[in-house]
């Protein structure tokens, strides 16, 4: 559907035009004062400069031009030539009714479709899912289905860590455990055993326990690297192995992230690249990108505009080892071979930022990703504890996502034990919702490159600005909705909403109009925290008229049938944002 604000504006520059200005001087805006007025058109102030008449001149031409525009009422001028403008209540009434219709919900991209692959999880096989991976989960889930809903193809790939000198360390460990494994004997002929020689449990055990030996003996470091060098040459027993650590660990991962409703589409990791490796350094060498530098194999990214020093990206080091910027070009040159996506979404911790720069002025400058395709570096700050510092256990330790989603639960069924009536199992489903809800909009309503402080208390509150309060909301409007139908109202026998009745039902109204707007605003800017910040005042709105109304005992039929209905269609606006955050409302709480 066309935005209320764009139909708003073409109806102003059309006057504009009508009465002899350039249309573009025209912007129409939502009130920032909305006691006086819904929108204001600053125009006259521009077109002023431009045909050098007074204001306040041109905007009495204009409010005279749209004296009879039928969807206008009380266009007024305020000042030295702003203009006002009031909607006639049936446009908006008809404009929502519309939404309601839509199984979008009046949400269409602005954009032409495009193909966008998302770059989100980033979790490192053997390793347990922390809280730092949280961000990156939370965050790119919603990212990927805002672009999804407003119609673009978008491939969302959790892209592991599954190459590098964790699984070195992990195969030098169980080795040093158990040396008779066939994985060691490098004259092993047969079939390699087809279950893992660990459990996840004990694989969580085996790296700890490898990466602090590492750390204080040299050796044990250096066999770790023999190890991830020989497997990424291909060592047979050791590729096998590496197979059952990726097994086990992408098993456990897949549930982790499920946990969390986070689903990606594509699990694949840094080692699936490596076969485009040789084929693109020859291309860079060929084209005459690459030189020597110290020995390794460089490539210029430096541009005469910057203000910071960006180093020549590392392509291949001295001893022919490859790079994290040799697996994240390669894995561009992966995708664009696979989808030839229109723009490739990271979403990574912020001080990878530097990397992320040289990769993509890497790929511009050797063409090996078209040349209008857009790279989007979406960098994420910390999540801090209540001290400053990053989020940590009790004891001091990294926090496990697992154990991070068991104690907000917690602490969420503390709160719901109090309030209702409940059976255990119901208990446990909603302490699970709710309790995403908080971890998922705590994060997400923060602008996603600042740091933030996990104030549980705050985050599952049930009043603020919270998930739990928005889920609260939803459930309030399921239950009139409820209470109407045991009353023994036909809910679809009518779908018509009203023109309003008082301004905070007005109000109301206007905000569920901007959802488009809203959508297609933090889908542009890559924030979800717009959404948030949407669904937030929608609630706030709504709570307003509920307060003001009392729509169950109304006695006009008629204008309780349109309540229930404009309530409605608040719940499915609230659901479809809160589905964009990747939060599920339950029925009750
Ligand atoms: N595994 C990496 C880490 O833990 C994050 C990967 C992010 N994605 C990428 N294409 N580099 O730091």
């Amino acid at each position: 559907m066309e935005k209320l604000i764009k139909k708003i504006s073409t109806i102003m520059e059309d006057k504009f035009e009508q009465c002899g200005y350039d249309r573009q001087l025209c912007t129409v805006t939502v009130s920032n004062r909305p006691d006086l007025c819904q929108f204001q058109c600053n125009g006259a102030m521009a077109a002023a400069k431009k045909y050098k008449k007074s204001p306040i001149d041109i905007a009495k031409e204009i409010v005279a031009a749209v004296e009879n525009e039928e969807n206008f009422e009380n266009v007024s001028i305020a000042g030295p030539g702003f203009i006002n403008i009031n909607l006639k209540d049936s446009f908006i009434s008809n404009y929502i009714n519309n939404m309601y219709g839509d199984s979008k919900l009046g949400c269409t991209s602005d954009v032409d479709p495009m193909t966008i692959v998302v770059d989100y999880g980033g979790a490192n096989v053997a390793k347990p899912l922390h809280v730092g991976h949280l961000r990156a989960a939370i965050i790119g889930e919603s990212i990927k289905r805002i672009g999804r809903f407003l119609g673009h193809k978008v491939i969302g790939d959790v892209h592991l860590g599954d190459w590098g000198l964790q699984i070195g360390m992990v195969i030098s460990e169980v080795e040093r455990r158990n040396p008779s494994l066939p994985y060691f004997d490098e004259d092993f002929q047969g079939e390699y055993p087809e279950t893992a020689p660990f459990t996840i449990d004990e694989l969580e055990e085996i790296y700890p326990a490898a990466s602090s030996l590492a750390k204080s003996d040299e050796k044990a470091m250096e066999a770790a690297r023999k190890a991830t060098f020989e497997l990424q040459n291909g060592r047979r027993g050791y590729v096998a192995l590496w197979k059952h650590i990726l097994n086990v660990s992408i098993a456990d991962l897949k549930k982790n992230y499920g946990n969390l409703n986070v689903e990606f589409d594509l699990w694949k990791g840094e080692s699936d690249c490596q076969k485009y490796i040789p084929e693109m350094v020859e291309l860079f060498k060929e084209k005459g990108f690459t030189y020597e530098s110290e020995g390794a194999l460089v490539i210029d990214v430096a541009k005469e505009t910057d203000t910071y020093t960006v180093p020549p990206i590392i392509i291949l080091k001295s001893d022919g080892a490859t790079l994290y910027s040799t697996t994240d070009l390669a894995t561009i040159v992966e995708r664009v071979k696979d989808y030839n996506p229109d723009a490739i979404i990271y979403v990574v911790d912020k001080r990878q930022g530097l990397h992320f720069e040289q990769v993509f002025r890497c790929a511009k400058k050797t063409n090996i990703i078209k040349e209008d395709a857009t790279l989007d570096f979406i960098g994420f700050g910390t999540m801090n504890g209540k001290d400053g510092k990053p989020f940590k256990t009790r004891e001091g330790g990294v926090m496990r996502l697992q154990d991070l989603i068991q104690i907000i639960k917690d602490n969420v069924k503390d709160k719901l034990k109090e309030t209702d009536t409940m059976t255990p199992e119901e208990v446990e489903e909603i302490s699970r919702k709710v309790g995403l809800a908080a971890l998922k909009y705590g994060d997400l309503s923060n602008q996603a490159t600042k740091d933030y402080i996990f104030d549980m208390d705050k985050f599952s509150s049930f009043e603020g600005n919270t998930g739990p309060y928005l889920l609260y909301t939803v459930v309030r409007i399921k239950s009139i909705l409820r209470k109407a139908e045991a009353e023994g109202i036909n809910l679809s026998s009518s779908k018509e909403i009203l023109h309003p009745y008082s301004s905070t039902e007005r109000d109301l109204m206007l905000k569920i109009s901007r959802f488009n707007e809203v959508v297609n605003l933090s889908f542009k800017d890559r924030s979800p925290n717009k959404i948030c910040d949407y669904i937030y005042d929608l609630s706030n709105l709504f709570n307003k008229f509920y307060h003001d109304n009392r729509i169950i005992a109304e006695e006009n039929i008629e204008k309780k049938m349109s309540w229930l209905n404009l309530i409605t269609l608040t719940q499915k606006v609230l659901e479809a944002g809160l589905d964009l955050l990747g939060i599920e409302a339950p029925e009750k709480m």
